[in-house]
């Protein structure tokens, strides 16, 4: 077995704010199934301790960034943890990344620096009896572990970064420098310094041994300017060793036939059970009760990235055409603002919830008819992995890890017989208001459209095939380093 330290800001079912926490949550069984055993270390959140049983202290910094820390060892959820207990940096309610007036915590660059330093302790064998092979860092809260381990005296395990998402990279003045205790060089064009400031992504990425990212297409589009983030001649630079991982999705918690959270579980021979669902949706939502509506599903971050300003702009066409819309989301104030005036506009055709709700985002997975992820870049996205699996069929801009898992419905899918949702480009909203035409015509050629949910509903998109790059991935990585 190969021995892995991952290190990450979130992981389901204990916190989580997106995709990131659904894969750092579902990676460790997969991939010990495929051979490599995972032990997670996260920062020690309140969310996080209150759900810790026999948490053990197995090591003390006396000052970890200004003030003193423990590294607390338990399982739970089946999960083999690592917690940062650091009052001074995560004992704060609600969000992990952001205070209650939606800003940054102001001390961001501190707290996950003070993650990647215990992460580097860990990794070279600060807990007796816990040594590892690789450590592996996902995002640029965790970045920092490959940093700090770049510059450690002594053997180092082998170090892989994941992007999840190159918008967010961790920059901050140089000020913060002289606090993080690397040496000078670390602040150089070939390390961490980014236009004069510290970037704790470009750190990660300068400086691991492998990198990946979660699909094969957005692996090559952050090679290119347009998605790069001001990164792309970095991960040009590093091209030999960067690569895409597609996400898979932990069928234990996203299966209609086991699912506890929605109304009527159904598989992929039994799908006139989703009516039952579809029902129970439309009424939450305060929808019009109509089997024969084609209703359209979003579960969604509200953010530039995903594209629902594009939406906005449809809705009238939309509501014009008979289609329904449910929407559950959080984030941008002025999103979430267009959206229940839009809900309140058009009263039982569109209907949105804003928060954030587990059990609803199951129930819309398997009571919409569609759903639709119009995002101008997605690395990966899971949503439309749930849909395929929930024969909600996914209607997405060609993009990263959408372009990479629905089968576009054009013409030769539909004769071979193998399509599974609808795929539209530039996205721009006359290109979503097309496919969304699209996709009421096949809505209306019912066996066609039942087809497309068989298939969708067939469609592999399960962790067994990307933990098993990740672990042939770690391999070659230890061959190199023997
Ligand atoms: P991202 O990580 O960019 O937000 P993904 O599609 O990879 O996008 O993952 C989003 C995850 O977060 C999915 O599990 C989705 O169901 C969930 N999610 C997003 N918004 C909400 C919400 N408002 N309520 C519940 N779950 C949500
Ligand atoms: C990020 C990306 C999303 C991806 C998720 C998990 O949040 O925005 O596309 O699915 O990470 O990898």
């Amino acid at each position: 077995m190969i021995r892995v330290l991952t290190v990450a800001s979130e992981i389901f079912p204990l916190i989580k704010t997106g995709g990131l926490g659904d894969v750092v949550g579902a990676l460790p069984r997969a991939l010990g199934a495929a051979g490599a055993s995972t032990t997670t270390i996260v920062p020690g959140y309140p969310a996080v301790l209150d759900q810790l049983p026999d948490a053990v202290a197995v090591h003390h910094f006396t000052d970890l960034f200004g003030g003193p820390a423990d590294v607390l060892r338990c399982t739970a959820a089946s999960l083999d943890l690592l917690v940062v207990d650091a009052p001074h940096l995560y004992a704060r309610a609600g969000n992990p990344y952001l205070g209650a007036d939606g800003l940054e915590w102001p001390d961001n660059g501190i707290r996950f620096a003070g993650l990647g330093a215990a992460a580097a302790a860990v990794g070279t064998g600060s807990v007796p009896g816990l040594a590892f092979d690789i450590v592996h860092a996902h995002d640029w809260q965790a970045a920092m572990a490959v940093v700090y381990l770049r510059f450690h005296d002594g053997a180092r395990p082998g170090t892989v970064v994941t992007v999840h998402n190159l918008a967010f990279q961790g920059r901050y003045p140089a000020s913060l420098f002289p606090r993080l205790g690397l040496p000078d060089s670390a602040f150089s064009l070939n390390g961490m310094e980014y236009h004069g400031d510290v970037n704790f992504l470009k750190g990660g990425l300068s400086y691991a041994d492998r990198i990946t990212t979660v699909s094969p297409t957005y692996a090559r589009e952050i090679t290119g300017v347009e998605n790069g983030m001001g990164l792309d001649g970095l991960l040009r630079y590093r091209a030999g060793v960067l690569s895409g991982i597609m996400n898979g999705i932990d069928d234990t918690v996203w299966n209609p036939a086991t699912d506890p959270l929605i109304p009527a579980r159904y598989a992929r021979a039994r799908l006139g059970k989703r009516a039952a669902n579809k029902a129970v949706l439309q009424r939450r939502m305060g929808l019009d009760e109509s089997p024969n509506a084609l209703l359209v599903g979003v579960v969604s971050r509200l953010t530039s990235q995903k594209g629902l300003d594009m939406l906005l702009d449809r809705l009238d066409d939309l509501a014009a055409d008979g289609i329904q819309l449910v929407l559950l989301g959080s984030g941008e104030p002025e999103l979430e603002q267009a959206f229940v005036s839009a809900a309140e506009w058009h009263l039982g055709a569109v209907g949105c919830v804003i928060g954030y709700d587990e059990a609803l985002a199951h129930l819309i997975q398997a009571g919409s008819d569609a759903l639709l992820a119009p995002s101008r870049f997605e690395p990966c996205g899971l949503t439309q992995l749930y849909a395929l699996r929930y024969g909600s069929i996914p209607v997405v801009s060609r993009v990263g890890g959408l372009a990479d898992s629905v089968i576009d419905a054009n013409e030769a899918a539909l004769a071979a017989g193998v399509a599974t949702g609808i795929q539209f480009w530039p996205a721009t909203p006359e290109a979503l208001g097309d496919a969304l035409h699209r996709l009421l015509s096949l809505w209306r050629d019912r066996p066609a459209w039942e087809q497309m949910q068989r298939n969708a509903m067939a469609a592999d998109v399960s962790w067994r095939g990307p933990a098993s790059r990740y672990v042939a991935l770690y391999r070659s990585l230890l061959a190199d380093r023997s």
